[in-house]
């Protein structure tokens, strides 16, 4: 499946949030999504997910979503959003029972989550004995469980300290290589956007518009011994973000 945005544009009241912004996120593609504090990324990410219309312009699906898929679009959060009452399974079972999944279907659709995302021996635990990481690998466990198309992911690592990142980020790296899911993945971290992207749409400050495109030719399993080059389009991105924070800046300077 493929999710595609058209010239879109939104505001809120008076403020112009987006404008005209349109790319595709390709069957198997992770695409990250950078730019300013405040310039409409998860306003974006809403949009493309069906939370919210877009003042102008249209996010559409097209093709057919994988079999058995519940949700062709699923989010991921940066605030894990488990339940803390519930234990690790039942958390995942959660999304099922929603979708009026019986009980042995479920057993079996957790399971199999829970083994994909290295979490079967934690199926009986409660969030609060879990670590950061370990919460954030539940909260994908719990995505992965309606079989979605595309993820939506708004900052999925970014409560996380570095060292957990990492982990997760090669974690997410490997169910990557093993089943090429779809993801819109909006991050403030350019390290994880070009660990991860197949391209990186790097937003201007409020109104987002797309200030460039850039595209990462090379195997996401080959990035971690490849990290000079990726450093250079860290760097490259981070020149284009910094002129637009300094614009930001000198904006709010101005009103203060
Ligand atoms: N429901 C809303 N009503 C009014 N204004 C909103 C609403 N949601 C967001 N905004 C405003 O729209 C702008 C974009 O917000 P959004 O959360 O999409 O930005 P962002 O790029 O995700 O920011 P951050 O990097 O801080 O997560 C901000 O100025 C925000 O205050
Ligand atoms: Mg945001």
């Amino acid at each position: 499946m493929q999710l595609v945005l058209q010239n879109i544009s939104h505001r809120y009241g008076g403020t112009t949030v987006l404008e005209d912004i349109s790319f595709t996120v390709d069957d198997g593609e992770i695409v990250c999504i950078v730019g300013p504090s405040g310039c409409g990324k998860s306003t974006l990410l809403r949009i493309a997910g069906g939370l919210e219309q877009p003042g102008a312009g249209a996010a559409l699906i097209s093709g057919a979503p994988p079999e058995g898929s519940l949700n062709p679009l699923t989010y991921i959060f940066q605030d894990f959003a488990l339940l803390p009452w519930r234990t690790v399974e039942d958390n995942v079972s959660l999304v099922l029972e929603d979708h009026g999944i019986e009980r042995r279907e479920r057993r079996s659709i957790i399971a199999d989550v829970l083994a994909r995302t290295n979490l079967a021996d934690f199926a009986k635990a409660l969030p609060r004995q879990l670590s950061g990481g370990m919460r954030q690998r539940v909260a994908i466990a719990r995505a992965l469980a309606v079989k979605p198309a595309i993820m939506l992911m708004d900052e999925p690592l970014s409560a996380l300290d570095s060292q957990t990142r990492e982990l997760l980020m090669d974690d997410l790296i490997a169910l990557w290589s093993r089943e090429r899911f779809s993801a819109c993945y909006v991050t403030h971290n350019l390290n994880e956007a070009v660990r991860l992207g197949r391209r990186i749409v790097v937003l201007s400050r409020r109104p987002g518009r797309i200030r460039e495109v850039v595209e990462i030719d090379m195997p996401l399993t080959e990035r971690a011994a490849r990290l000079g080059e990726l450093e250079t389009l860290q760097r490259r991105v981070w020149e284009i973000m910094r002129e637009e924070a300094r614009e930001a800046d000198r904006e709010i300077s101005d009103v203060a």
